[in-house]
């Protein structure tokens, strides 16, 4: 079937290249089942998505032997126990090494997905269905898959690659919008990382976006894959590169973890986490303040927020950025910037430096 609004990109990783496919009612026409080698299919969503968007995805799959799960929604549920039922439901379906994993939802859903069907076996196929925008311009491509553990945001996980992204952006019309902004802290974040010119177009655009105009809305999650699918081509494991996807999540995940996967979105903690890798930056007289300015106004602009939250405790979080991924041999290394479009990875970042500017912005916002 002809979609005229298609946009259609490609992770290019050799033998595992795959299609990441953009545009509305995806869901319906693209040709994806296609993808499902074998007779077995685990499905996995949740309870916002599934009475929306799972009898679509089930009408396509007939003829398959299809389990479903559907979670309750939230990060809480990205986690041991939900990969074990998950496993087990595998196991039930008796499924061999051509079945297939299906996530329908958002990162979180995602996430987990592609954790069990790297394990599963050794690893077998799976295909992104996001619908959330985060999960379009972020997490259902490049292969991170993981669930969290009490002591830190996805700390169990692998990468695997998934056979195909489709995201049908006429999903996006029943997504909250909180949800929808969390998913634009992301898209900035690509612009902010590397690009100052997709940066200036967002600053032209934040009202289209929150009006959610479908062109522009696609145009963004066309040009922040663009982005995202060059990192991953470039460096698919994260020994180079694609740590600069991580600016602003050091703090964030701190931020989040504080919080106890609770109140803060992750796209709202990595708003403020940008802002304050920015703050940083500035502090140590890497990048102009005036760019942090420029970052924190387009991010309110937008809705997000860009403030520790009220009670946040300096040292709790340099705590838990101390547990990060990106550390080497226990020394804080961290995703900063030399200013708007300039990301870049500093190894070794002194802590009483990190800790005196997460101390100054909780100071700001219990005074202002
Ligand atoms: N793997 C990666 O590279 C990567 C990158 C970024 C983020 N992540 C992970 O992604 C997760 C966050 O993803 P998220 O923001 O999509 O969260 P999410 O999966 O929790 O979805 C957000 C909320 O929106 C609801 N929802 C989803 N789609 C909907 C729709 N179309 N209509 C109505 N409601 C809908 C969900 O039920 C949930 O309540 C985090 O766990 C984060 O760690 C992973």
């Amino acid at each position: 079937m002809t979609n005229p609004g298609l946009r259609q990109l490609r992770v290019e990783l050799g033998a595992r290249a795959y299609p990441i496919l953009i545009g509305g009612g995806l869901l319906q026409t693209a040709t994806w089942p296609e993808l499902i080698r074998g007779r077995h299919v685990l499905i996995l969503s949740d309870e916002n998505v599934a009475p929306h968007y799972l009898p679509l995805v089930l009408d396509r799959l007939q003829g398959k032997t299809v389990v479903t799960r559907i979670l309750p929604p939230g990060e809480p549920e990205k986690n041991l126990g939900r990969f074990a039922q998950a496993i087990d439901d595998l196991a039930t379906l008796k499924a061999s090494r051509d079945a297939t994993v299906v996530a329908l939802g958002g990162g979180v859903v995602g996430d987990l997905s592609g954790f069990v069907a790297a394990c599963w076996m050794r690893g077998i196929a799976f295909i992104q269905l996001p619908t959330t925008l985060l999960a379009m311009v972020d997490s259902s491509v490049g292969g991170k898959t993981a669930v969290d553990l009490p002591q830190g945001k996805n700390l169990v996980g692998a990468f695997h690659q998934p056979a195909a992204v489709i995201a049908d952006t006429q999903t996006l019309s029943t997504l909250p919008d909180r949800e929808l902004r969390a998913g634009l802290a992301e898209v900035v974040k690509y612009g902010a990382l590397g690009d100052e010119t997709f940066f200036a177009w967002l600053e032209a655009h934040a009202d289209a976006l929150l009006a959610r105009d479908p062109a522009v809305l696609a145009e963004a999650i066309e040009r922040s894959c663009q982005h995202k699918a060059a990192i991953v081509a470039r460096d698919e494991t994260e020994q180079g590169d694609r740590a600069l996807l991580n600016l602003g999540h050091t703090f964030g995940h701190a931020l989040e973890t504080a919080d106890a996967y609770g109140r803060l979105l992750h796209g709202e903690s990595v708003a403020i986490g940008m802002v304050l890798a920015a703050r940083l930056s500035a502090e140590l007289d890497m990048a102009p303040a005036s760019d942090t300015e420029r970052l924190a106004t387009l991010l309110a602009r937008l809705n997000l927020p860009v403030d520790l939250p009220a009670g946040a405790n300096p040292g709790q979080l340099l705590d838990l950025m101390r547990l990060d991924k990106k550390n080497l041999s226990g020394r804080l290394r961290l995703i900063l910037w030399r200013g708007l479009g300039q990301a870049c990875i500093v190894p070794d970042v002194d802590e009483d430096r990190v800790h005196a500017c997460l101390a100054n912005a909780a100071m700001e916002r219990a005074s202002g």
